[in-house]
């Protein structure tokens, strides 16, 4: 595939409900000349959300839809959706469960990246959970997003070293330093550059 120039860049929307310091990483390598992406939206479920900020930042839409009734805020996502021609969307430390409606009505990708070595600890406290269970290793993973969650195909994965002193929040910080360069190689991975 050849280099992807500005406008002909694949128009990606990043889901946020956090720190969102794998959007800001994200919108970095969108940046860059070799990235096949440029982020045209950052969507949130929650208003506190700290990674808002990089909205106001990097000059990119944001915009935020009440989950307390799920179905409604899909159906205005998806407005929004094609409104904006996107055809990635990144989950970003999104921590809602999509639905396979929305899969199935969105017409482009969906990936996510999640913090184990899946298939091993889908869903939360995966720091914790590898850490009692004494793993040797855990990880992340960037895979794409089915109607199960946490299982969709695998596009890249990396291996992090548990030590004895780490706890789940050392382990965390050394696990999203690596998700930083997983997501933008996994993107370049699915577009084949
Ligand atoms: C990341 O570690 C991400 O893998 C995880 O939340 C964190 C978000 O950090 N995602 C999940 O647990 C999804 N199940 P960030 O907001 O700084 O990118």
């Amino acid at each position: 595939m050849a280099i992807l120039t500005g406008s002909n860049k694949i128009k990606t929307a990043v889901f946020i409900s956090g720190t969102g310091s794998n959007l800001k990483s994200l919108i970095k390598f969108s940046n860059l000349k070799k990235s096949p992406i440029t982020i045209k939206l950052i969507i949130s479920d929650n208003p506190k959300a700290k990674g808002l900020i990089y909205g106001k930042i990097f000059k990119i839409k944001k915009k935020v839809f009440n989950f307390k009734n799920k179905s409604v805020a899909e159906k205005k996502i998806l407005l929004e959706i094609n409104k904006n021609k996107i055809k990635l969307i990144c989950l970003a430390g999104f921590m809602k469960i999509i639905s396979k409606n929305f899969i199935k009505n969105f017409k482009g990708k969906i990936l996510n990246i999640h913090p184990s070595l899946l298939p091993k600890y889908k869903g939360l406290n995966t720091h914790n959970r590898a850490i009692i269970n004494k793993e040797k290793f855990s990880g992340c993973t960037v895979h794409l997003v089915n109607s199960r969650l946490d299982s969709g195909k695998i596009i890249l994965q990396k291996k992090v070293e548990i030590k004895k002193k780490d706890t789940s929040k050392r382990l965390a910080k050394k696990i999203l330093a690596e998700e930083h360069k997983l997501y933008p190689k996994a993107i370049l991975k699915i577009f084949n550059l």
